[in-house]
């Protein structure tokens, strides 16, 4: 889709729909919306006194032909209670205009900014919106029903200066999309060797070096925690390493380490998942994905540190000579770890991640991961969950978040949950002894591995992926945290 800012007047745009957003209670006879109205010969205020145009969040209004418009169609997507209008809403409007729009058919539309959001982080948001929502899940169909896609967008009435916004919201959202795509593979087309192909072919062309261990050198460094993993599979794990280093970036400078979690399938290992939903587990290599998507985009976006992303990839099975429960693992950092339960694999194989980024020069380190399920029961699909230490690290962490439309939420790591981690034969257990709390324990357990550095734990488990479709997004991996990611990568 080509996206690009124009001054046009709404009323004289030619395409085959011009789309805006309004409020409840908005007011169309003096508002930002009356001179389409007027144009459209007052139908606007017709539909609202029916109660056909309320403005409720995500509500679609289409008019065919609007006498006084070029446009072929007007959309008036519902933007909910003014009060309520935040980022993320701006964009999923945008996106869920565009998927209704081009079920329909159209392959060109405007989209018209208006109060009071006209600056170019809106004409950001909208742009990422519109770019997100050409993402469907239909390549394994023979007959593919959505192959009808927007070819040409623009966007009005922004202000002055938008263009700069428009090349980061491509940067942006294609390399989420890169992820969704990736993600969305199910596992005997991703297994953790050709997650490492796509991970160096995209390496190689955006500029980032690569290098990814295989299962001798992954021996070599005794991560004891990907190869306990990794042993009940044939397939072999991967160590996947990219690096983003910038000739501005000054010695002094922080060094970030993004770690996440790419398990290609969990079928929880000897202490096997019921099967029913047990599919979804094809999504558990979210957290990595993220990480290798985010340098993709920061390949482009050229911040001035040091990025070094960490993924390890492995597949979690029960086989012959797969991890037991109550099996010792010697991880890379030399702790020592009882595994109580072989389907908390995830925290086995970060455990290596964060300690190998820290030995690469990680002064800073972010990880994510689909890590547990107690998240799910926590924030629901709602909210990502962010764990973190010092203070200061983890709000400057969500502060990016809110800014760049992420929803994200704070749980806690405090000492206590560790304690609940701790062996009475080991350095430390796998699951925890005591009730309840799984998605902070989990983060205690992983805490026990990041030393001193500043460092921060995103449980994705409940939002990388839809298990069906929303108005502004397919059902599949969501490329949630990318975006965040990369803001904040800056803003270190
Ligand atoms: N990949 C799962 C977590 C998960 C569950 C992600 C549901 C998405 C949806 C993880 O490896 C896992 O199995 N965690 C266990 C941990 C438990 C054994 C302590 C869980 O959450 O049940
Ligand atoms: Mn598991
Ligand atoms: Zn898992």
């Amino acid at each position: 889709m080509q996206i690009q800012l124009e001054t046009t007047s709404p009323l004289t745009v030619e395409a085959d729909a011009l789309v805006t957003f309004a409020f409840e209670k908005d007011e169309l006879i003096d508002g930002p919306l009356a001179e389409l109205d007027r144009a459209a010969g007052g139908r606007l205020k017709e539909l609202a006194t029916s109660h056909e145009l309320t403005g409720k969040s995500l509500e679609m209004v289409l008019l065919h032909y609007p006498a006084g418009l070029k446009a072929a169609r007007l959309l008036i997507v519902g933007a909910g209670k003014p009060e309520k209008f935040d980022n993320t809403m701006l964009r999923r409007l945008a996106s869920a205009a565009a998927r209704h729009l081009k079920s329909r058919g159209a392959k060109r539309i405007a989209f018209l900014l208006r109060e009071p959001r006209k600056d170019a982080g809106a004409a950001q948001l909208v742009a990422e919106g519109l770019l997100l929502a050409e993402l469907e899940l239909d390549k394994y169909k023979s007959e593919k029903k959505n192959q009808k896609a927007i070819e040409q967008a623009s966007i009005l009435g922004a202000d002055p200066g938008a263009a700069e916004a428009l090349e980061r919201a491509r940067i942006i959202a294609e390399s989420q999309n890169w992820a969704r795509d990736i993600a969305n593979e199910p596992s005997n087309r991703l297994t953790p060797t050709i997650l490492a192909g796509h991970a160096e072919k995209m390496a190689r062309e955006s500029g980032l070096q690569v290098d990814i261990l295989n299962e001798e050198r992954i021996e070599e460094m005794k991560m004891g925690g990907l190869l306990g993993v990794a042993r009940g599979s044939a397939e072999p794990p991967r160590m996947i390493v990219l690096t983003y280093n910038p000739p501005q970036a000054n010695p002094g400078a922080p060094v970030l380490g993004l770690v996440g979690k790419a398990v290609t399938f969990d079928t929880g290992g000897i202490s096997i998942k019921p099967s029913k939903h047990m599919d979804a587990m094809k999504y558990d290599m979210c957290g990595g994905i993220t990480m290798l998507a985010t340098m993709r985009a920061i390949a482009r976006t050229k911040p001035a540190i040091k990025v070094i992303a960490v993924v390890p990839a492995t597949e979690n099975m029960p086989g012959g000579r797969a991890t037991k429960p109550g099996d010792i693992l010697f991880s890379m950092s030399g702790k020592t770890i009882e595994v109580l339960n072989t389907d908390a694999e995830g925290r086995l194989i970060l455990a290596d991640g964060l300690f190998y980024a820290r030995q690469l020069g990680a002064t800073h380190l972010v990880d994510a991961a689909t890590l547990t399920g107690a998240i799910v029961v926590a924030l629901s699909t709602l909210n990502v969950g962010v764990f973190g230490r010092p203070d200061d690290y983890t709000r400057l962490f969500l502060d990016t978040a809110r800014t760049a439309g992420e929803r994200m939420w704070q749980m806690p790591v405090d000492d206590d949950y560790a304690d609940m981690m701790k062996s009475q034969i080991a350095d430390v257990q796998n699951i925890s002894s005591g009730d309840g709390g799984g998605a902070c324990t989990a983060a205690a357990f992983l805490r026990e591995f990041t030393g001193d550095v500043p460092w921060i734990h995103l449980d994705i488990a409940g939002t990388a992926w839809l298990d069906d479709a929303k108005p502004w997004m397919a059902k599949g991996a969501t490329g949630v945290a990318i975006r965040t990611l990369v803001d904040f990568t800056e803003k270190l």
